[in-house]
């Protein structure tokens, strides 16, 4: 069993003022680490990480490959989270282009001079498309729909390049649908559980795009951040993809129905059209690989993750 323990160890999070990188500052920091931050600050927001928590804040780009050498240079580990999110890709893949693929490129560039001990770099569940087989396992042909998938599978394929061709250490983890809390609602570009608790409890009808049948594997921000770290942390993650996910599948309507019951509100949804970035229909990830590879396991269930969520949401009015 790996212990998450950082103690005497630096880690250089790209993206450590977003959602999820805000969380594995918090993590890292409580595990005895020092932590760098990179963020341009494009949706990431200093707010983000927790008040009292040492850290060193860069406002600086992924795509500056000098800068982001001089900190993989003081860095023993590398989260790489920093990216163009999907709606901000599918309106300008260009810039998706250079962040997502040249920043990772800079990442793995810069570790070949620097050897870090390793790298994690985030993936999404988006690669797979619309998969042929449920749940999806990581072997799955990779189908990308969206310009935001072509980056990240492309990202991904560097990192196996440079596994193979340079012996870099990188492991990548394919999230899916993380959610929780620091998943601000007030950022246009967050998730869709923020959204429909903020409508919940304003008493205004959630919007759901198409029919609400489409379903996802909703991981909670908590288990996301252990995973990542145990790849972080874990030899056997070397040149290797991990699924993470709940390995539940719940439709947007349940999603719905749950985050009702939790506000204790009577919710009538409005439905409106698909969105260009809404073309998968049904998603669930196998986590085998995950559990026995990296010995981590899914902690919280959805509903103890909504309520967490629900509760972090009260707390921003
Ligand atoms: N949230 C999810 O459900 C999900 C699912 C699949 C994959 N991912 C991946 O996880 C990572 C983190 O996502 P998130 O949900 O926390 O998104 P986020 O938008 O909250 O975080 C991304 C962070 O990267 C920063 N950033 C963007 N471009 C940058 C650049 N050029 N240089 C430095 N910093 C830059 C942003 O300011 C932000 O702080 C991303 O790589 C994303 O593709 C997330």
């Amino acid at each position: 069993m790996i212990k998450i323990d950082f103690t005497g160890k630096t880690v250089l999070v790209t993206g450590g003022a977003g959602f999820i990188g805000s969380n594995i500052v918090g993590r890292v920091t409580r595990s005895g680490g020092k932590v760098i931050v990179l963020d341009d600050l494009f949706t990431g927001d200093l707010k983000n990480i927790d008040t009292g928590i040492p850290y060193e804040f860069i406002e600086g780009t992924v795509t500056d490959y000098e800068l982001v050498r001089g900190l993989m240079a003081r860095s023993d580990y590398v989260c790489h989270l920093a990216a163009r999110n999907i709606i901000i890709s599918t309106k300008n893949p260009l810039e998706d282009y250079r962040t997502n693929i040249g920043g990772t490129l800079n990442i793995l560039l810069a570790a070949r001079e620097t050897k870090p001990t390793r790298i994690v770099y985030s993936s999404s569940a988006s690669i797979y498309g619309n998969p042929r087989i449920l749940p999806i396992v990581e072997d799955e042909t990779p189908v990308t729909f969206s310009p935001y998938s072509v980056s990240k599978l492309a990202g991904e394929n560097y990192c196996y390049a440079f596994f193979e061709t340079y012996f870099v250490p990188v492991g990548v983890v394919r999230y899916s649908n993380i959610y929780g809390p620091k998943q601000n609602p007030a950022n246009p570009y967050c998730g869709v559980i923020s959204k429909f608790i903020e409508s919940i409890e304003k008493g205004e009808s959630p919007q759901i795009h198409g029919d609400g049948h489409q379903t996802r594997d909703f991981t909670y921000i908590d288990d996301a951040v252990e995973g990542t770290l145990l790849a972080l942390l874990s030899p056997r993650a070397d040149g290797m993809v991990f699924n993470i996910g709940s390995g539940s599948e719940t439709s947007i309507l349940d999603i719905v129905a749950i985050l009702s019951d939790i506000c204790g509100k009577e919710v009538n949804c409005e439905h409106i059209d698909r969105r260009d970035i809404d073309n998968i229909r049904r998603r669930v990830l196998n986590i085998e690989r995950t559990r026995t590879r990296l010995r981590w396991q899914p902690q919280v269930t959805l509903r103890e993750g909504l309520r967490r969520t629900v509760e972090w949401c009260r707390t921003l009015k």
